[in-house]
């Protein structure tokens, strides 16, 4: 772990304290305003699609800004900004006011939840009143949980990604629960499928063999989480089509200098619960991408193409010809990547891209702790990787064995996992061996273990850069901005109680890479996490996602009586200088 001298501040801004309130706070010299919340219209005929106590209709649900905000990433396209944004899941009860519970009682209640879902394209422009979507922009798109896909990599085309509507095996339907974001360095985005699973159910007998084994790893079941999509939209009837989730969680790549253009899901980079996704250049060009998949006791990967990126030049292979690998971490503070091959896993290349989770475990790899969001520091051969919590670490089952992830693979204390019952989180940080991400091998160390100085002693009080300062729990997003900061997002118990008292609401951090210094930079409205960061391209302005905000009750940012909005807000300095 990191000795933590506390030289004078690299941090330009002053921190600020914990708020337990329910607005955005930032520090002094620095304003927010909302950009764009969920219901705002992304075209001229949705300029009243939003009610202030019923939302939108159905009709003009996928003409409006998804909900739930999360990973974003912003290019500048012919010199216009056009910003890429996720949104991970939708509030069932609150867009469903009329069912009970927010089950969906017909087709048209599972395709408002499908429409608000997914991501948004859209041109944004700063005016004297601050930066706003342009609603009339070519470029603005949605794109949901019916929009046409198609597949790219070892299991485009395979029997395992056939079903009844599409027996070529390319031709998907929708990107689902798209949670953490990446980009590439030829200008597309990557959205990044999350959870899945919860949108399936059966309406009869589970399938058996190893599709049966995969619904079991990936949490597969007969109710899925409540959307109930399976009762009104035969797609999601695992009975009906068990191949139906073998196409949805993986990396799709959008491009959004082309409405018109079809996202491509590459399977070579495996099928998980997708985090996001952050690119590194190794020394020979060639194009790795770190990847964490968020459950308890799940992995993180490595991507690596076989060919080298080239400006301006054929980037068709560079994510789908190459090698998948997975981390293991020794508790010598060493560690390598495994390739996930045949030869290593005894699968073929489709049932490795398919069953991922599967391969993995039979390498070895490391359990983890919920890896979150990756980071790559853009001037040091290092990255990051949030591991947000993990209440199981460590912990006996009823017959005094060590709980296991759904593979079976022990979660046991390790020293990259280092705490039972880790409710606070810790980041890890990895240098390729010869700085060069290509590497096999790595050395880590623990940027910080987040706790609780102020209630615990020990590990539970956490590492030395921790104080009664910068009280925080269950990092989660993570960016690094061009200056070195690593920029820390939480998504955590903000109870400001207990275990976690003085940690207040969800929040995001500032710290030194260098000195292990962190200070808190903003706080969000009580019942909110906050996720999702990037820039303007002039960097005068930082966008900040707030999501699910009324979580616990309150109404931000339209207060009076309005619903709750997740929201984008554009953050910048007073004196209009650069934010971070
Ligand atoms: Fe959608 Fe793991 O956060
Ligand atoms: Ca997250
Ligand atoms: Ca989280
Ligand atoms: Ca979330």
């Amino acid at each position: 772990t990191t000795a933590m001298a506390q030289p004078a501040s690299r941090f330009p801004f002053t921190p600020i304290a914990a708020q337990t309130d329910n607005t955005v706070h930032v520090p002094e010299g620095y304003s927010w305003k909302t950009l764009v919340r969920w219901g705002d219209p992304l075209f001229p005929d949705a300029a009243d699609a939003w009610n202030p106590q019923t939302g939108v209709s159905v009709e003009m649900s996928d003409r409006v800004f998804g909900e739930n905000t999360d990973g974003m990433e912003l290019f500048n396209i012919d010199g216009r900004e056009i910003i890429v944004i996720n949104s991970e899941y939708t509030n069932r009860e609150v867009n469903l006011p009329h069912a009970t519970d927010g089950v969906p009682t017909g087709l048209d209640d599972v395709r408002i939840l499908q429409n608000f879902q997914g991501v948004s394209v859209m041109e944004i422009a700063e005016g004297p009143d601050g930066w706003a979507v342009v609603v009339d922009s070519p470029y603005n798109r949605r794109i949901h949980h019916n929009t046409p896909m198609t597949f790219s990599g070892p299991a485009a085309g395979h029997d395992l990604l056939k079903t009844e509507a599409d027996p070529t095996g390319m031709a998907s339907l929708g990107t689902f629960n798209n949670c953490g974001s990446g980009r590439t360095p030829w200008g597309t985005y990557l959205t990044c499928e999350e959870n899945f699973n919860g949108y399936f159910g059966a309406n009869g007998d589970l399938p058996g063999g190893m599709v049966g084994d995969g619904f079991r790893r990936y949490g597969i079941g007969a109710d899925g989480w409540g959307y109930d999509y399976h009762k009104w939209d035969a797609r999601f009837d695992v009975a009906a089509n068990p191949n139906e989730p073998h196409r949805a969680g993986y990396i799709v790549e959008i491009d959004p200098a082309n409405p018109d253009s079809t996202p491509v899901k590459h399977t070579a980079l495996g099928r998980f619960k997708h985090e996001n996704a952050a690119y590194a250049i190794a020394a020979d060009g060639r194009v790795a991408v770190y990847m964490g998949d968020d459950e308890r006791g799940e992995f993180m990967y490595r991507w690596l193409s076989r060919d080298v990126y080239v400006p301006g030049g054929d980037t068709s292979t560079l994510l789908v010809e190459g090698e998948l690998s997975v981390a293991v971490f020794e508790d010598d503070m060493t560690g390598r990547w495994v390739p996930l091959t045949p030869a290593t896993t005894g699968m073929d290349a489709a049932h490795i891209a398919v069953f991922t989770r599967m391969a993995a475990s039979r390498v070895g790899a490391t359990t983890m702790d919920r890896p979150e969001w990756i980071a790559v520091h853009p001037n040091a051969a290092e990255a990051y990787c949030c591991l947000t919590n993990n209440s199981r670490r460590g912990a006996l089952t009823d017959a005094g064995t060590v709980r296991t992830n759904a593979g079976g693979d022990p979660m046991t204390v390790n020293a990259v996992n280092p705490r039972e019952t880790n409710n606070y989180g810790q980041i890890v940080r990895w240098r390729p061996m010869g700085g060069d991400h290509a590497a096999e091998g790595f050395t880590w160390d623990l940027y910080v273990m987040a706790g609780n100085p102020t209630v615990a002693e020990g590990p539970y009080a956490g590492t030395a850069n921790i104080n009664a300062g910068n009280l925080f729990n269950s990092p989660d997003g993570m960016v690094i901005d061009s200056t070195g900061l690593i920029w820390i997002q939480t998504d955590g118990d903000d109870s400001n109680e207990g275990d976690f008292a003085g940690m207040g609401n969800n929040q995001m951090l500032a710290g030194d890479p260098v000195t292990g210094r962190i200070e808190r930079f903003l706080t969000g409205p009580n019942g909110c996490e906050v996720t999702g960061l990037c820039w303007s391209s002039d960097r005068r302005t930082m966008f900040v996602g707030i999501q699910h905000p009324g979580d616990n009750g309150g109404n931000w940012p339209d207060f009076g009586d309005s619903l709750a909005r997740s929201a984008v807000i554009a953050v910048k300095r007073t004196d209009g200088g650069l934010v971070g």
